[in-house]
């Protein structure tokens, strides 16, 4: 690998922490759209968790030629066709708190039996002159019956993962990190450098 620069096509500082602590001890240097000021807004058109992510990404690659990589994830509840999916971020609005959005999640939920719900999450890696590559996984959960917790963020207090018994505001950043959709990604992701470069 000659250019050991990558590009985390993200402003979201939670985001791009995660990143550098992945690609840092590799030898990366790690930049973010921060660092990019005339990049142009990127739309996030897809109708999958994959083609957002590579929208993202691809959208730097193209623009400056340097490898760049990029994460989308969200929620799917079963009962609800599997919607908010790619709109979990800006579902009920953007400027409404998950503390209403999980109340109005637990409210349509009150006689629902099917309670099974995932959150899922895509990572892509472009390069110049390459087709890109995606790392899927999901975090496999039940709709609690209340909130529970104030570990993490977003919908985690409402998302009971079953073979721990707790839900994944209630866990430990490790475990979390163990069993969670974007763990399980980054893994992927992980191992598929490890074994192409
Ligand atoms: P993104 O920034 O477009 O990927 O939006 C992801 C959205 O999905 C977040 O704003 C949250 O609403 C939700 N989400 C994804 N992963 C998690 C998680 O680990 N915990 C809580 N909410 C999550």
């Amino acid at each position: 690998m000659k250019d050991k620069k990558i590009v985390v096509a993200s402003m979201n500082e939670g985001k791009i922490r995660e990143f550098c602590e992945m690609f840092e001890p590799l030898g990366y240097t790690v930049l973010s759209l921060k660092d990019f000021p005339d990049m142009p807004e990127i739309e996030e058109t897809g109708t999958t968790f994959a083609e957002n992510a590579v929208i993202k990404a691809k959208a730097v690659t193209d623009r400056y030629g340097i490898r760049a990589i990029s994460d989308d994830s969200g929620l799917e509840v079963e009962a609800f066709g599997n919607q908010p999916g790619v709109n979990s971020a800006r579902w009920l609005g953007h400027d409404t708190s998950y503390t209403y959005k999980n109340q109005v999640i637990l409210d349509r939920m009150k006689d629902e039996k099917d309670r099974r719900c995932r959150y899922v999450c895509a990572i892509a890696l472009t390069d110049p002159g390459k087709e890109p590559v995606v790392f899927e996984d999901t975090a496999e959960c039940l709709i609690a019956y209340e909130p529970a917790g104030s570990n993490g963020f977003g919908y985690d207090p409402i998302m009971y993962f079953e073979p721990l018994q707790k839900t994944m505001a209630e866990m430990t950043k490790d475990e979390k990190n163990e069993i969670s959709h974007r763990g399980k990604a980054i893994r992927k992701l992980q191992e598929w450098l490890d074994e192409n470069e």
